[in-house]
């Protein structure tokens, strides 16, 4: 290990002997760790609650608190710590019983100085790696989480590409109208008309208008053509697999448990994965959302006659009666506007509708919520 690596370990030496810390501790400081001391348990552990330390070095017999007690009490409040048992000569079985309470390892005195140095260098590498995978767990997380927004975006992209291509219609027609009244204002008949310039600058800004309007539409619309959908063989109970682990952390930080039932024999289906994804998503976050702490959701895939049938079922809140007809309607929704937009069963259904299946709700209120989505094989 680098030795600016070796000066970042955060060390504490515990011990009841003055004597040996003290010169374990200057020699240490030779190779550049500054080791804390402390000479007792209770010591210990009162340091350690505001001194955050990558290892501690501890002799298992003192006087008061043990070794193996103290080191208890770390594994259950600083579990970032390693801990290296020092027992005496005899004490060996001291040394197993610390492992097996999640020492890093002992050694037995008297230490050899240099054998104890590399066990602690041993040790903050143990840390060192568990911090690097932490942070690729993270960032894999982000990544997650982004992708997630992506095909949120790309599902909202779909959505406006049909209202733009619906407003395309209406606006050739009163650009077609204004022009025809502007061919007729240059009659002869009219030159003479009264606020003839008025009329003019009105149709003007009715033209200027709809030239604007018409390139947004035409942004949106080009916007979809990129992403035409693909069909390809889906394996479903994968793609589901894939899609709870894109909302596990959304579960995890309510402790809901997501449990995947499905038949056993399955045949791959022909469909677009990423629309299949998007519905999976959209009726996961759903449930994860209208379920409260440690509930249960489901999710169920069986074949059916030519295609397959998910069903996702929450124990939320349920869905009141009058409700049901609208949350399949674009910008329904009882989430605050930072939380829902009311999306996600439009574009569902919008989905579900292209592939020629159907999706159906059963809720109850007080007791759950099932949405069953059926996709006819494309093939
Ligand atoms: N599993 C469920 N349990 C209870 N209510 C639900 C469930 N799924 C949907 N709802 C209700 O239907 C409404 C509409 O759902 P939808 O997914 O379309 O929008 P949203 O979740 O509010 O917002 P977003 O666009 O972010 O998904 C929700 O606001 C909620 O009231
Ligand atoms: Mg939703």
């Amino acid at each position: 290990m680098e030795p600016e690596l070796i000066r970042n370990i955060r060390l504490l030496l515990v011990d009841d002997e003055a004597d040996f810390r003290g010169t374990l501790a200057k020699r240490l400081l030779k190779r550049g760790i500054a080791a804390h001391q402390a000479g007792q348990g209770e010591a210990c552990l009162a340091l350690l609650a505001n001194h955050p330390m990558d290892v501690v070095v501890m002799d298992v017999k003192m006087p008061g608190m043990n070794g193996i007690d103290a080191l208890h009490h770390i594994r259950e409040r600083h579990t970032e710590t390693e801990v290296i048992l020092l027992t005496g000569h005899a004490d060996t079985r001291d040394g197993v019983e610390g492992i097996k309470a999640g020492a890093f390892d002992y050694l037995t005195k008297p230490v050899e100085f240099d054998h104890l140095l590399s066990k602690i260098i041993q040790a903050y590498d143990k840390i060192l790696g568990k911090k690097q995978k932490i942070e690729a767990v993270a960032y894999k997380a982000r990544i997650e989480q982004q992708m997630i927004a992506t095909e949120r975006l790309a599902a909202l992209g779909t959505l406006a590409a049909g209202v733009a291509h619906e407003i395309n219609n209406p606006l050739a027609i009163i650009k077609e109208a204004a022009g025809y009244l502007s061919s007729l204002l240059q009659k002869r008949e009219l030159t003479d008309m009264p606020r003839k310039a008025v009329f003019e600058k009105v149709l003007q800004k009715i033209e200027t208008s709809v030239k604007r309007a018409r390139i947004i539409t035409h942004q949106l619309l080009g916007n979809v053509r990129k992403s035409e959908s693909i069909l390809a063989e889906v394996d479903v109970i994968q793609l589901v697999e894939e899609t709870i682990q894109l909302v596990r952390r959304e579960a995890e930080d309510k402790d809901i448990a997501v449990a995947l039932q499905a038949a056993d024999g399955l045949k791959p289906i022909w469909a677009d994965p990423n629309q299949i994804r998007q519905i999976l998503i959209n009726l996961l976050s759903n449930a994860i959302q209208a379920t409260p702490e440690e509930g249960r959701i489901a999710i169920q895939v069986e074949s059916t006659d030519g295609g397959i049938s998910i069903a996702v079922i929450d124990n939320g809140a349920g869905i009141p009666k009058e409700n049901l007809e609208k949350i399949f309607e674009p910008f329904f929704s009882t989430k605050s506007p930072g939380e829902g937009t009311g999306l996600g069963l439009f574009v569902t259904r919008e989905i579900v509708d292209k592939f020629g299946g159907t999706v159906e709700v059963v809720s109850r209120m007080g007791h759950g919520t099932q949405f069953t989505v059926q996709i006819p094989n494309r093939r």
